[in-house]
C-alpha cells in the first residue's frame, strides 16, 4: 500500500506527522511544486516525501486535505479513480446546502472521485488536536471513520478489529456532512498502522429487496465483528433461533412455526422484540454464508416492516460477521426511531458481540 496526502496545510501536515511518527512512507503534494514543500516535509520527518500532484495521486490511498471545492480540481487530475481509496478529510464549512444539491458533502466528493472507495475520516477534529497525542485525561481521543458503498453497506476494518462503520448518510435531512459512526476507540495514532496493514476493506453485504434498501428506509444499522471461530459454528448459533437466548438473553421468545428446528429458506417464526409480537419469514438462506428475514409487526395497521440480514465471510482467523437491518413505517419510526434513537445499532452490537463470545467459547470448549 502506498499513501499520499493532498493538501499540505494545517491538516495535511498534522496527518503527515502521524505517519512520520510511525515511520511510514507518505507522499505529500499541493498545487505548488515539491521543492516548495521540501523544508516543511523535512521538518516533519524523513519518511515524508513531497511529490508533484500527478505523482502523489499514483498512491493507493489518498487523503484529501484541501479546501472543500478544491476537491474538483484534484479529481480532474486523473481519468480514473478505480481501485483507489480516497479518505475525505474536508469539511464544507460555509458551503450552502443548495450548492451541494442537498447532498451530504461526502457524497458530492464520492461522485467526483467516481470508482474510488470513499472513506470519511479526521474531519471532526481541529488540526492541532489531530496532531496532538491521543491520550487525554486517562482516556483516548477517538476518530470517527465512515464509509459507504453503492448500497450503503461497508466496513472499515482495522488490523483485525473493525472499528467503525457507518453509511455516508445519503438521506440526512439538511445535513451536509457524513454521519460519523461510533465504535470502539480508534485514535489518530492507530490509523496509519491499520492502513498500512492493508486494512481498509469492504465486505459482502446484505442483498436488499428494493423496498428494504437503506436508501428507501427510515432506520438502518450495520454492525459487524471478527470472530475467532469457523463460519459453521456461527451459522449454527444463528439458525437455531429458538436457542438464541442461550447467548443473547433478550431473544427469549422465539418460536419456529414450521416443522423444523432451524431457520431455512421460507421458515416462518415469531418473536417478541421490544415487547411487541413480530412475524418473520426467512427470505434468503445460503448455508454458512447468508441469512435474511423479513419482519412485520402483529396487529400493526401502519404497514411497517423490517428486513434483517447476516453475512458471514471466512477469514484467516475464523470469520467476519456482518449484520444489517432496515426498518420502514410509522411503527418502527415511533417505537425505535424516536423513543430509542440508536437503539437498533446498540441492540445488534450487543447481539454480534455475544454471538462472537458464544462461538469462541464453543471453539475453546472443543479444544479443551
Ligand atoms: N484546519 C482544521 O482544523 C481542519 C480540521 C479538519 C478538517 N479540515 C478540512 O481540511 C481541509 C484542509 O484544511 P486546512 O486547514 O489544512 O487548510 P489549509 O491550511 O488552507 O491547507 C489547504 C492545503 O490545500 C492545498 N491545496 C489547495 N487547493 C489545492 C488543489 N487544487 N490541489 C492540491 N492542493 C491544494 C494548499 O496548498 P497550495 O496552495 O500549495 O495548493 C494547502 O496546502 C479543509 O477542507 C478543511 O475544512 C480542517
Amino acid at each position: 500500500m502506498s499513501y499520499a496526502i493532498i493538501g499540505f496545510g494545517a491538516v495535511g501536515q498534522a496527518l503527515a506527522a502521524m505517519f512520520a511518527r510511525k515511520g511510514i512512507e507518505i507522499s505529500v503534494a499541493s498545487r505548488r511544486p515539491p521543492e516548495a514543500l521540501a523544508a516543511q516535509a523535512k521538518a516533519i520527518g524523513p519518511t515524508v516525501t513531497p511529490k508533484t500532484l500527478e505523482d502523489a495521486l499514483e498512491a493507493d490511498v489518498i487523503m484529501l486535505a484541501v479546501p472543500f471545492w478544491q476537491h474538483r480540481d484534484v479529481a480532474g487530475v486523473r481519468g480514473s479513480w478505480q481501485g483507489k481509496i480516497v479518505i475525505d478529510v474536508t469539511n464544507a464549512y460555509g458551503v450552502p446546502v443548495e450548492d451541494l444539491g442537498g447532498l451530504p458533502s461526502s457524497v458530492v466528493i464520492a461522485q467526483a472521485f467516481s470508482g474510488a472507495q470513499l472513506v470519511k475520516a479526521f474531519n471532526h477534529l481541529p488540526a492541532a488536536t489531530l496532531a496532538a497525542a491521543p491520550a487525554v485525561n486517562g482516556g483516548r481521543r477517538v476518530i470517527f471513520v465512515a464509509s459507504d458503498d453503492d448500497t450503503g453497506a461497508a466496513s472499515v476494518k482495522a488490523g483485525g478489529t473493525t472499528w467503525v462503520r457507518a453509511g455516508l448518510a445519503r438521506k440526512t435531512r439538511g445535513g451536509r456532512h457524513a454521519r460519523a459512526g461510533t465504535g470502539p476507540e480508534l485514535d489518530a495514532s492507530d490509523f496509519p498502522g491499520f492502513l498500512q496493514a492493508g486494512a481498509v476493506k469492504m465486505y459482502d453485504h446484505v442483498i436488499w429487496p428494493e423496498r428494504y434498501d437503506p436508501k428507501n428506509s427510515a432506520i438502518y444499522a450495520l454492525n459487524d465483528i471478527d470472530v475467532k471461530a469457523p463460519a459453521e459454528v456461527v451459522w449454527k448459533l444463528l439458525v437455531e433461533a429458538e436457542n438464541w437466548s442461550s447467548y443473547f438473553p433478550p431473544e427469549d421468545q422465539v418460536h419456529i412455526l414450521n416443522d423444523t428446528r432451524e431457520l431455512m429458506l421460507g421458515t416462518r417464526y415469531s418473536r417478541m422484540t421490544v415487547g411487541f409480537p413480530m412475524s418473520l419469514t426467512v427470505t434468503e438462506c445460503e448455508p454458512f454464508r447468508r441469512l435474511a428475514w423479513a419482519t412485520t409487526v402483529d396487529g400493526d395497521e401502519t404497514g411497517s416492516s423490517a428486513y434483517h440480514g447476516w453475512v458471514i465471510t471466512p477469514t484467516d482467523e475464523g470469520c467476519h460477521v456482518l449484520t444489517e437491518e432496515t426498518q420502514q413505517g410509522d411503527f418502527f419510526l415511533d417505537i425505535l426511531g424516536h423513543k430509542h434513537p440508536g437503539g437498533l445499532y446498540r441492540y445488534h452490537q450487543d447481539w454480534v458481540e455475544r454471538l462472537a463470545q458464544a462461538a469462541e467459547a464453543e471453539v475453546a470448549n472443543k479444544a479443551g
